[in-house]
């Protein structure tokens, strides 16, 4: 099976449902590594629990972007890894991992893109007053939340949400949403390799 690499910064309630789902074999894939930049993070206790190998860092102790990226790199070769999985990854994919993972790096974020980029997708929409948001599942290039969109579901704001409700709501959309399009995007990968 195709082998994955989950990137987190940080609860990786992702990551979880991902694991999940590939156990319950909706996701043909295997979770080979959790890389995470914030060895701090809640993911990584997932991880452990979880019983999937995990790598953090702390990327300031890097002298640049490449040397940093070329570390995870040797990580990612070493599990065998095809295809990453960003999860609440809180930092930008440079041209060292892009290059080596060209079309092969998937994001989700939870916001109807290209509304409503960037770190705090959900309190941004909540703030606008928007009445709809959602959730978006795009490839990784070199912008910043601007690759080609692979799958967007919808999210009311109803007027008694509070940001805590609207976070609720996405995550569980989330959940659920980012193993189907993982799946559907293996399966591509799979027909093309074949
Ligand atoms: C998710 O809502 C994800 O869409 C968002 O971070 C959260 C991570 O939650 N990602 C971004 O905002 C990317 N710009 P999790 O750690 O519980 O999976």
């Amino acid at each position: 099976p195709i082998r994955l690499a989950v990137f987190a910064s940080g609860s990786g309630s992702n990551f979880e449902a991902l694991v999940e789902a590939v156990r319950k074999q909706t996701v043909d894939a295997e979770v080979a590594l959790l890389v995470c930049d914030k060895p701090d993070a809640f993911a990584l206790t997932r991880a452990k629990r979880l019983a999937v190998p995990s790598v953090s860092f702390y990327p300031k102790q890097f002298p640049s972007k490449g040397s940093f990226e070329k570390e995870v790199l040797d990580h990612l070769e070493e599990a065998g890894v095809d295809l990453i999985v960003l999860a609440g990854y809180m930092r930008i994919i440079g041209s060292t991992l892009l290059e080596a993972f060209d079309n092969r790096i998937i994001n989700i974020h939870p916001s109807l893109l290209p509304f409503y980029p960037g770190k705090q997708g959900i309190q941004d929409a909540f703030d606008a007053g928007a009445i709809e948001t959602g959730v978006t599942v795009h490839l990784v290039d070199e912008g910043i939340d601007t690759g080609e969109i692979l799958a967007q579901e919808k999210v009311a704001i109803d007027p008694d949400d509070t940001i805590e409700s609207l976070e609720e709501k996405i995550h569980a959309v989330e959940h659920v949403l980012y193993p189907e399009v993982i799946q559907t995007y293996i399966k591509k990968l799979q027909k093309e390799y074949a």
